[in-house]
């Protein structure tokens, strides 16, 4: 049964070719799907079986968050009250959430993965990215992943998250662990392989290892990198062809040149920076040297416990320099991109219908009023996942 979205007041699709500017913008509006996919974008009017009334309001691409660590148990919110009273982040409290995470039943896992998914959904997130690390043993990492799985396909094996308790200070072991039987445990389950390129977690040769492994396995590659200070993270994704360098908090001039000059996408995730009073990265002057950029909720238990990408939004216009424009752009064909995904990240015909629907006339409001709750329904894949609240 094919649906239309009509009324719609103003339409961003992110294809130039369909409307005004990098967004391809309409007024007055209307989209038509069948079966999950778009299959026309034209001017308000077009008939279909069943019509949503969108009102005058706001019509955007489904948000592609394309970097979350959503399989965990525990709480770290005693960290977080002392990291605002002064403490710094350290890759270190992520032993509490694999301690967690362990005793926890894969049931219970479902269960909260499930739950942050949803608000994920209410949030306007319509695909999303998720990552194992915090189990960091083969039975727990594709325990995780096999969670993970239920609702993502693009699902990461993080393995080289931080080295576990019990290896002590035997990284090189450990590595050896990831890149052997953890991977061979893991791989099934998993799209993507990442690391923590940081010091606390691995260095650049042993990334490089878990990179190659992780590839030779048919994984596609991304990395944690220049989070916590400089460092040669974000070169090593360059060198490794990663879809996303992620973080980029600290980026050198030549860390710039090296992402502008590959087809790597340097993901920001600023709620990460918000939550562990870092520095902002400079995205103005990543994006004026030509790097692809994405934004990204970071959603995990200790340094970004949030599934809100409108807040990431309003982070990066405020405090990155990025324009609404490119804010609203790298959180959704910026995310496709990072995942390397054609399917999402657009409105346009032939790609997945996946809409939020803004309680409000611009995407600007997203900025413009930061914390008011402006998703008014998300449909993905054609399905209305978020109604509106009468
Ligand atoms: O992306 N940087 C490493 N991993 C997560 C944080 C994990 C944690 O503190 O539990 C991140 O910020």
């Amino acid at each position: 049964m094919s649906v239309v979205v009509d009324n719609i007041g103003l339409l961003v699709t992110n294809d130039r070719a369909l409307g005004e500017g990098p967004l391809g913008i309409l007024r007055d509006a209307s989209i038509v799907f069948d079966r999950g996919v778009v299959v026309s974008v034209g001017p308000a009017g077009q008939i279909a079986d069943e019509t949503i009334d969108a009102s005058d309001r706001c019509v955007i691409p489904g948000f592609v968050d394309s970097h979350t660590h959503l399989v965990f148990a525990g709480d770290r919110s005693d960290e977080f009250a002392a990291r605002m009273a002064g403490q710094p982040y350290s890759a270190g409290g992520i032993q509490t959430s694999v301690a967690a995470t362990r005793a926890a039943s894969t049931a219970d896992l479902a269960g909260l993965t499930n739950g942050r998914r949803e608000e994920a959904r209410r949030a306007g997130i319509t695909t999303v990215e998720i990552k194992s690390g915090y189990g960091l043993d083969a039975a727990n990492e594709t325990r995780c992943l096999q969670v993970a799985e239920q609702f993502s396909n693009d699902t990461t094996f993080l393995g080289a998250h931080v080295v576990p308790a019990e290896f002590g200070d035997r990284t090189d072991d450990y590595v050896h662990h990831v890149c052997t039987d953890m991977l061979a445990a893991a791989a099934p389950h998993s799209r993507w392989i990442d690391a923590f390129c940081e010091v606390g977690a691995f260095d650049a040769d042993q990334c490089r290892a878990v990179l190659a492994a992780g590839k030779a396995a048919g994984l596609g590659a991304r990395l944690h990198a220049n989070q916590l200070g400089p460092g040669p993270g974000v070169q090593l994704a360059v060198e490794m062809g990663c879809a996303s360098a992620d973080h980029c908090t600290f980026l050198t001039d030549a860390d710039i040149a090296a992402l502008a000059a590959s087809d790597t996408i340097a993901t920001f995730l600023p709620a990460t920076d918000f939550s562990t009073r870092q520095p902002y990265p400079d995205a103005r002057r990543a994006i004026d040297a030509g790097v692809n950029v994405a934004l990204a909720t970071n959603c995990n238990p200790g340094s970004s416990y949030t599934t809100s990408m409108s807040f990431c939004i309003a982070l990066a216009v405020r405090d990155l320099r990025m324009t609404a424009e490119e804010a609203l752009m790298a959180a959704t064909l910026g995310g496709a991109r990072a995942l390397r995904r054609s399917d999402v990240g657009v409105i346009a015909a032939g790609k997945r219908a996946d809409l939020v629907i803004l309680d409000a006339p611009s995407y600007r409001h997203l900025i413009y009023r930061p914390g008011v709750p402006l998703i008014h329904s998300v449909i993905e894949a054609g399905v209305t996942v978020v109604a509106p609240s009468v």
